[in-house]
């Protein structure tokens, strides 16, 4: 590698010491990554939610920080469809998981999955006859306890444009090739994926809370955890976006401080702008962009930030 080829990867890295063992993932970093295609296909789902800004696409990444480091726990302070804790778990890489999320209605999910009401909640799923008109009542109805609630939380994130559980979103209308509000409506495919995390329901822990006072919390525990940090894109606070998620404001510079100060390993993830890059860099961590297709082929650059190199990422 000459001074010119590594000049090139140089926006890669925060730290130009680091920038030999970081050329690796700088290199890949180049050209898009065909995630969709090359990758998501094959890789496992495991969340029962299509989450909007889900990290299934990052599953061999993951595996990857997972496998290097090994811990007993992970923990997910912006849970969502909480796909790394899912991987994480059901691939045996860790003994616990931690999901905290704000969204009452995803804790509804979570808290039912995880509750001897799983099976409940598979039954509603399963008898469910689903139409415009039994989508619209199920949306319109006002829940009596947690498994309504988890119920009409997946009926939304199936039936609803990008699987937005935030405001007004609109249903879908052709769906994947045109088959409309059954495009994303597979019950046997959620009773299968609630059985399989019900099982391993004594390994992972769920709260209802808020995530940065959480990342507070982690930092004082004195065993090693690995802490996948997810958190809502800044640019959704800005005014005129739509929201993808019922909470979106945050302070970004305190997720950054607490991360700065945290003995564990971390993997925090946003999109590539300056503001994310400037944070990164204020820190001192590393990161590296990959570009990633999604599922309409919109190309898309996302950071990765870790607190050091990790030379195995994208090998
Ligand atoms: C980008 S999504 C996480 C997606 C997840 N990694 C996945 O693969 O499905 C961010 C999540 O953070 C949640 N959230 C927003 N503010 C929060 C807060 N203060 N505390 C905890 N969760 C929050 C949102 O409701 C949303 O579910």
């Amino acid at each position: 590698m000459n001074k010119i080829e590594l000049q090139l990867y140089r926006p890669y890295v925060v730290e130009p010491a680091l920038l030999e063992q970081y050329v690796p993932f700088a290199r890949a970093s180049t050209r898009p990554i065909d995630l969709v295609s090359a990758n998501v296909a094959t890789v496992p789902h495991y969340s029962p939610f299509r989450y909007p800004g889900g990290k299934t696409w990052l599953t061999h990444i993951l595996r990857r920080w997972f496998a290097a480091k090994p811990v007993t726990t992970i923990c997910e302070p912006f849970a969502g469809g909480a796909s790394a804790s899912l991987i994480a778990i059901v691939e045996g890489y860790v003994e616990r998981a931690i999901l905290v999320e704000k969204d009452a209605s995803v804790a509804s999910v979570w808290r039912t999955i995880l509750s001897s009401n799983a099976e409940r909640l598979i039954e509603r799923i399963l008898r469910f006859k689903i139409s415009r008109r039994t989508v619209n009542e199920v949306l319109n109805s006002r829940p009596t306890g947690d498994t309504s609630l988890a119920f009409q939380t997946i009926v939304k994130n199936r039936c609803r444009h990008g699987g937005i559980l935030a405001g007004s979103a609109g249903l879908l209308i052709r769906g994947e090739r045109d088959r409309g509000l059954f495009s994303r409506w597979y019950p046997e495919t959620l009773a299968k994926r609630i059985r399989l995390i019900h099982s391993h329901r004594e390994r992972i822990a769920f709260v209802e809370g808020d995530g940065i006072s959480a990342l507070q919390r982690f930092g004082q525990r004195k065993q090693q955890l690995k802490l996948f940090v997810d958190p809502p894109y800044p640019k959704l606070m800005q005014p005129g976006v739509r929201p993808l998620y019922n909470h979106c404001a945050l302070n970004h510079e305190r997720i950054f401080r607490l991360l700065e100060k945290t003995p564990h390993d971390f993997l925090l993830t946003y999109d590539d702008t300056d503001y994310a890059r400037r944070l990164a860099r204020t820190a001192n961590f590393c990161y590296l962009t990959i570009a990633m297709r999604n599922s309409n082929a919109d190309s898309k650059k996302e950071l990765i930030i870790t607190p050091s190199p990790i030379a195995t990422l994208l090998d």
